[in-house]
């Protein structure tokens, strides 16, 4: 049995998946055990659809097809007017593009690896996470938790996952795909679920983490 601290150190971002299936069984397992996720008033705000075979398919070649939604669904960018935030995302963008093989100039080729966010890098299955539109900024948070449950679920399973918020780019698509009404739901991530290719480099690049005593003061010890 896999340790909590094991899920945790093997969990990244998996931008390349094996061609092979995701049973429901293991899914409805996983989803299941998430249901304990704490929530603020155990309001549980979180809802999702799962799709896999021809619904998934049929909703990627719509994706294909269309075009970013205008209005955009929610700002995912801000923290980016901050230079301290933005050399993050810098660096990570760098590690993953460097292990692609793609240059930093080379703004087509990027690109196009940012729209294999609508194949969700193959994976075989997607969550798509909504919430009703009167969720405040403490139930996003409780959403956060729940998606981490599952994706160090899906560790203990031996499966790997993607967040992907990118997929809020095309939210009303998505939405009229599962029959979620837009009104009243505002679509938050999806979550690719699949197995990870172990020899993709673009799955083995080093993820830079802010040094511990950065992040937290402890006082009194
Ligand atoms: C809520 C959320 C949304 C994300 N959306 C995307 C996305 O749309 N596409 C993508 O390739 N990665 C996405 N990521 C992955 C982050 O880039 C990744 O978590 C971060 O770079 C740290 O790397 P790691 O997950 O491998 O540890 C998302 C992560 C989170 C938590």
């Amino acid at each position: 049995m896999m340790k909590v601290s094991e899920a945790v150190a093997s969990r990244r971002s998996i931008r390349a998946f094996r061609d092979e299936p995701v049973g429901i069984e293991v899914i409805r397992r996983v989803l299941d055990r998430a249901r304990m996720t704490p929530s603020g008033c155990n309001f549980q705000p979180w809802q999702a659809t799962v799709l896999t075979g021809e619904p998934l398919k049929a909703l990627q070649e719509k994706m294909l097809a269309s075009s970013p939604q205008d209005p955009i669904e929610y700002s995912f960018s801000e923290p980016n007017q901050s230079p301290r935030h933005l050399a993050r995302l810098h660096k990570v963008g760098a590690s993953m593009y460097g292990a692609l093989g793609i240059e930093r100039e080379d703004a087509e080729a990027r690109e196009a690896f940012t729209r294999a966010n609508i194949f969700s890098f193959g994976a075989p299955a997607l969550l798509v996470c909504y919430f009703e539109r009167f969720m405040g900024p403490p139930q996003w948070s409780d959403v956060g938790m729940w998606l981490q449950s599952i994706m160090l679920l899906l560790r203990e399973e031996g499966l790997d996952s993607c967040p992907q918020e990118w997929m809020s780019l095309y939210a009303r698509l998505i939405k009229e795909h599962i029959g979620v009404p837009d009104e009243t739901h505002i679509l938050f991530c999806g979550l690719a679920i699949g197995h990870r290719d172990e020899d993709a480099p673009v799955n083995r690049f080093d993820r830079d983490r802010v040094p511990l005593d950065e992040q937290v003061r402890f006082l009194g010890f």
